[in-house]
């Protein structure tokens, strides 16, 4: 496994396996790994020659300056990960080999940029877009993975490869989750024993609204939902809702196609989201 710090060592090692026609494929992450991201690396592994996975706490997306510092970069247990995983190029820059100088960044992601996440973290997904990109300008990977945790991140990621027009597929791969249901998350290395067992309620909401979809209406199920979530104690509702997985506008009609159920809450300190989809 080679471990690369700087844009320049990486196309060195790149250059030849692009001119020799080998896939590669790039995996982003910002470190504290765990299986939902081996997940992806093994989905790479699948459709790729080359799988790169790149590891950088990205200062740009995040909205809280705690919330960055406090980030957990547990580098021994990562690169044991990503060898056991048996990826073949980890990519960990500094700050300043990513942002050489200040750079403005604005680019048009489209109306969902400002829903959901993009309400409770102003500014979020024009860092989180801003590095994928140089993350693709430095890997030129034919395709990359991202986990559909993230939903609106890979909506927003496909809105920025669309406005570059950008020559590399992106795939959505599946939530993994703790065998109780609660998603896997870097940040759940935060949560006490008492918010550990309280975050189980996201899941259980997005469940029960999976399980009653087709019997129940979704004003019924917001109702359910919301409820089951604020009566547990410590935790804080952020927005539980039924979107148009396109849009992310709350859905109205039960027999449109690609309808999502999202979820964020603070539970504890922490703040968690997770989502399923409804069809
Ligand atoms: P990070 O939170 O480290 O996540 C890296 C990738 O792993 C993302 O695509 C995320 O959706 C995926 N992932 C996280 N938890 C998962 C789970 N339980 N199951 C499946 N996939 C999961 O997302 C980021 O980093 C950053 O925003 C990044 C894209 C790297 C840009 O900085």
């Amino acid at each position: 496994m080679e471990v690369l710090n700087t844009i320049a060592a990486l196309k060195s090692l790149l250059g030849p396996i692009k001119l020799a026609k080998q896939k590669i494929a790039l995996v982003p992450t910002m470190g504290a790994l765990h299986k939902g991201h081996v997940s992806l690396i093994k989905m790479a592994q699948q459709q790729a020659d080359i799988v790169v996975c790149s590891i950088f706490v990205n200062p740009t997306q995040f909205t809280d300056p705690k919330d960055l510092e406090k980030y957990p970069r547990p580098l021994e247990h990562d690169m044991a990960m990503l060898k056991d995983a048996g990826c073949d190029v980890v990519f960990m820059p500094s700050v300043k080999e990513m942002y050489p100088a200040e750079e403005k960044w604005h680019i048009d992601l489209g109306p969902a940029e400002f829903l959901l996440e993009g309400e409770f973290r102003k500014g979020h997904y024009q860092g989180v877009t801003q590095i994928v990109k140089k993350l693709f300008d430095a890997i030129s990977p034919d395709v990359a993975f991202f986990g559909q945790k993230d939903y609106q991140q890979v909506l927003m990621i496909q809105n920025m490869v669309a406005y570059f027009n950008l020559p590399v597929q992106i795939i959505s791969c599946p939530i993994i989750r703790e065998d109780d249901g609660l998603a896997m998350s870097s940040r759940n290395i935060h949560l006490d024993a008492t918010d550990r067992k309280n975050a189980l309620v996201l899941s259980r909401a997005l469940t029960y609204v999976s399980e009653n979809f087709k019997n129940k209406s979704i004003p019924e199920l917001l109702e359910k939902a919301k409820q089951l979530i604020e009566e547990t104690p410590g935790v804080e509702l952020d927005y539980f809702t039924i979107a148009d997985g396109q849009t992310l506008l709350p859905e109205t009609d039960k027999n449109d196609q690609n309808i999502i159920a999202l979820v964020a809450a603070k539970v504890g300190q922490t703040r968690l989201i997770d989502n399923m989809i409804l069809s």
